[in-house]
């Protein structure tokens, strides 16, 4: 009868729209194929960065880092380290023990940097940081003390020795005027100058993936890779002396920054983009650039979810096409709502708390049932890039060993990777499927910004001291 035929062609709709919603997220998904020639095109960046002629033009930069060997275990002293670019600013006292592999004492206290000194001049911002550096130092009991200082600058610097960094660019939503191409040791020994409360002497430039590489690097030899997946991404590895270019020698090894989160900047991943990288890229700080990292990180990923959200909602493929203001609004899916509407065992009830939480009222149960598919798919193609892009890195430092087989330990931080459930699994996973040649231990790191920015400075010292730097 009549009623029949209703049921029919509501059915029928519900399966069209899912279709279409399918057909949406498809473009979401890439195949093996597509993987290994993410891959492919990351190792010939890489060596385009590394080489003299073609590094201008390459979108990965290769950055010699000066920190030429994992820790011997003879470091020792008392150090501050400064922690930014990360998801919080922090100031850090760290005393090192020489002999025991153990750090005696750690302290750390996180300071807010408030949107407006963030985006405005560096004069502001570096002031801001020396002013928490004098607080930290009055909080310790330590007014006035001179201390080396492990400077954790979690963006691309271009260094020509350990105490020096010429910032490239900002990422990752900093903006402060007046810093790139600039020297930030200097810009941070001129507020310190300004402020008149305490000297710096030796101060090392260090990349949160350096940092966390060391820190690992201190219980396990085999550490010679770090990687960041939380506000942005990165890693770094240590490579020959020979085939690094851009400086001089040919003896040993060097850890290079690799800068990963600029691929793609030469149009590299154009063939795996959808619309809504497309327009997250457009809406960002810094169209164009950053783009593998505007893939991966929890900077970005939520930003995607929300704008294949949107589309769906305007097709009425969701929240029955009613679209609202909240949806509209850049930054509300952060990191941890990705991580928690994942998490298996979640009630759909619960992740329509979280829907509601974001303002995302009237949401029904099958709501929640695209919303957790959408983020599913999300943070799945970015864990897999991301083992795509380490299957590079790692089966590079194999051949360039003219090894069959390396066993390798991987330093790994940030807060998407530890707080995913699934991200760290995937991109094993590919890992794996895609560099078959290397066996890949991961170890999560803590305090890569304190523990291995302090590590740093003190063969910074040792090597000053010694007066051949
Ligand atoms: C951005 C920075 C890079 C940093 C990474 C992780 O990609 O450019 O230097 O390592 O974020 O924090």
């Amino acid at each position: 009868g009549k009623g029949a035929a209703m049921v029919t062609a509501v059915a029928y709709r519900l399966a069209a729209q899912q279709a279409e919603r399918q057909r949406i997220l498809d473009t979401l998904r890439l195949s093996r194929e597509q993987l290994v020639e993410v891959k492919t095109r990351m190792s010939e960046e890489m060596m385009r960065g590394l080489s003299k002629q073609d590094h201008q033009q390459a979108s990965i930069k290769m950055l010699p880092t000066y920190v030429r060997s994992t820790p011997d275990g003879t470091e020792h002293g008392d150090f501050l380290a400064l922690d930014l670019g990360g998801s919080t600013f922090r100031v850090l006292l760290v005393q090192i023990q020489s002999g025991q592999r153990q750090i005696v004492d750690m302290h750390q206290k996180i300071y807010s940097i408030p949107q407006e000194i963030m985006q405005g001049t560096g004069e502001e911002l570096f002031n801001h940081i020396v002013d928490c550096i004098s607080k930290f130092l009055e909080f310790m009991g330590m007014r006035g003390a001179s201390l080396p200082l492990g400077f954790t600058f979690s963006f691309p610097c271009r260094q020509s020795k350990l105490d020096q960094g010429i910032l490239l660019k900002w990422t990752k939503g900093f903006k402060a005027s007046g810093c790139e191409g600039q020297d930030v040791v200097k810009l941070l020994k001129d507020a310190v100058s300004r402020k008149k409360e305490f000297h710096l002497n030796h101060v090392a430039v260090v990349n949160d993936t350096v940092g966390t590489m060391m820190a690992c690097g201190y219980e396990d030899p085999k550490c010679e890779v770090g990687l960041i997946v939380g506000t942005g991404t990165n890693a770094c590895y240590m490579e020959e002396m020979r085939n690094i270019e851009l400086i001089e020698g040919n003896e040993g090894l060097m850890c290079v920054n690799v800068e990963w989160g600029a691929f793609g900047e030469n149009g590299e991943l154009d063939d795996f983009c959808t619309q809504f990288d497309r327009i997250v890229d457009e809406c960002s700080n810094y169209p164009g650039k950053q783009r593998y990292e505007k893939m991966i990180s929890g900077m970005y990923l939520g930003e995607i979810v929300r704008n294949v959200l949107i589309e769906f909602t305007t097709r009425g493929l969701l929240f029955k096409g009613k679209m609202s203001e909240r949806l509209k609004t850049r930054g509300i899916f952060e990191t941890k709502f990705l991580s928690q509407i994942e998490r298996d065992r979640l009630a759909m009830r619960q992740i329509r708390s979280i829907l509601q939480h974001l303002g995302l009222t009237s949401t029904t149960c099958d709501d929640s049932v695209v919303v957790k598919e959408v983020c599913s798919a999300v943070a799945h193609r970015a864990a897999q890039l991301c083992g795509a892009g380490l299957a590079a890195v790692v089966d590079k430092i194999r051949q360039d060993r003219n090894l069959n087989h390396l066993s390798v330990t991987v330093g790994v931080d940030g807060t998407l990777y530890k707080t995913h459930p699934h991200f760290s699994i995937i991109m094993q996973e590919t890992l794996q499927d895609l560099a078959p040649q290397c066996q890949v231990t991961f170890h999560k790191s803590e305090d890569g910004s304190g523990k291995g920015a302090a590590l740093i400075t003190a063969v910074a010292c040792r090597v000053k001291d010694r007066g051949d730097n």
